[in-house]
């Protein structure tokens, strides 16, 4: 099957600027550093990773928000950074991006009639019948009430906010959704109305999801796919029902399968023993130390458990593929018996 986006070493580098005593300093923070995947059609990928891991930059990038600094992104086999912006405009609608902040993609001064009048004038529906007729359909797709459509961003809630935001970019019919931390912030009954509806929008008009988020609990329920992220890396890309059944995995994402767990019971727990299952670093360690071999060792217990390796310090790890389609960016990723040599 042809993947509708391919994601070829792409990496971006912000450059910095801060003013001190009259002078003008610069520095580069890398915010994705050479990740490469496929996304096929009809899929829910999920990117999972702590805040500050690279989600949403990548998420721009893959809808030209923000140019990569290399690498390259293709889209239908097209590559998106090369095209002009006529050639690019055919695919403009064909992927769009949900934004983390709901409130913050919508117009304070404008109500949600004319938000939905402007997404849709954008995708060239000029009659007022016609817009008219859509405006219907999209507020009847994502179940919203009509009474909404006079009001402003500031008088809905959450749970409305976000159904607006997802009628205003259906409105340009995409094909791809790029829904970035879509439950974040909402309570749990509305966070499960949320996700139904939009694994409903994915069956009823046969959409591809990349699912940015936190919550590893949902992701794992709804996804095709899981990737997950740390500074800016891809270190395992685990497929559905995959991951602890061939007891191996990332360390990182053992962490965050713990942490995930301990916050799902954390009623029944003590909230502070949460803590302990997030990474420490290793006293000592420096930015320099962690430019050379595995840039996960100083936090990782696996590696502090199996005598810190030398493989692990100079060395950075490749994927290696532990069973079907599951990848593991580890020297050492078998979690039973860590100290088996990998072959
Ligand atoms: N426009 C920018 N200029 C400079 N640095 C940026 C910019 N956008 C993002 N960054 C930096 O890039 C890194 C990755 O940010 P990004 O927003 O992609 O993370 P994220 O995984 O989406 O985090 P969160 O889960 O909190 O949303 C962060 O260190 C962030 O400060
Ligand atoms: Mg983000």
């Amino acid at each position: 099957m042809q993947p509708v986006i391919e994601v070829q070493n792409l990496s971006k580098n912000f450059t910095i600027r801060y003013r001190e005593d009259w002078r003008v300093y610069t520095y580069s923070k890398q915010a994705v550093r050479n990740v490469s995947f496929s996304v096929f059609p009809g899929e829910i990928l999920a990117i999972v990773g702590e805040s500050g891991s690279g989600k949403t930059t990548l998420g721009k990038m893959m809808v030209n928000l923000v140019r990569p600094s290399s690498g390259q992104i293709l889209l239908n086999g097209q590559p998106v950074q090369r095209l002009s912006q006529r050639r690019f405009q055919p695919l403009r609608h064909l992927i769009q991006m949900v934004f983390q902040n709901p409130y913050a993609s919508l117009n304070p001064m404008m109500t949600v009639r004319e938000h939905l009048e402007e997404a849709l004038r954008l995708a060239d529906v000029t009659d007022p019948h016609a817009i008219e007729q859509e405006i219907q359909q999209l507020t009847q797709l994502v179940k919203l009430s009509p009474q909404v459509l006079t009001e402003y961003p500031d008088q809905l809630s959450g749970g409305e906010c976000r159904r607006v935001n997802l009628a205003r970019i259906l409105a340009r019919r995409p094909r791809i959704l790029i829904l970035d931390e879509p439950v974040a912030s909402l309570d749990f009954a509305i966070k499960q109305i949320i996700v139904d509806l939009l694994l409903e929008l994915h069956q009823k008009l046969g959409l591809t999801y990349i699912w940015i988020s936190h919550d590893l609990e949902i992701v794992q329920a709804v996804a095709h796919r899981i990737l997950v992220m740390f500074d800016g890396e891809i270190l395992e890309e685990i497929p559905r029902d995959g991951s602890r059944r061939d007891g191996c995995g990332h360390p990182y994402t053992e962490i965050l399968f713990t942490a995930a767990h301990r916050l799902h019971t954390w009623e029944q727990e003590d909230f502070s023993t949460l803590g302990a299952v997030l990474p420490q670093p290793t006293a000592g360690t420096t930015m320099a130390s962690r430019e050379r071999g595995c840039r996960f060792r100083s936090f990782c217990q696996r590696y502090r458990t199996i005598g810190r390796p030398k493989l692990c310090r100079e060395t950075p790890p490749r994927f290696k593929t532990v069973s079907q389609n599951h990848l593991v960016r580890c020297h050492f990723p078998w979690i039973e018996n860590p100290e088996v040599t990998p072959k």
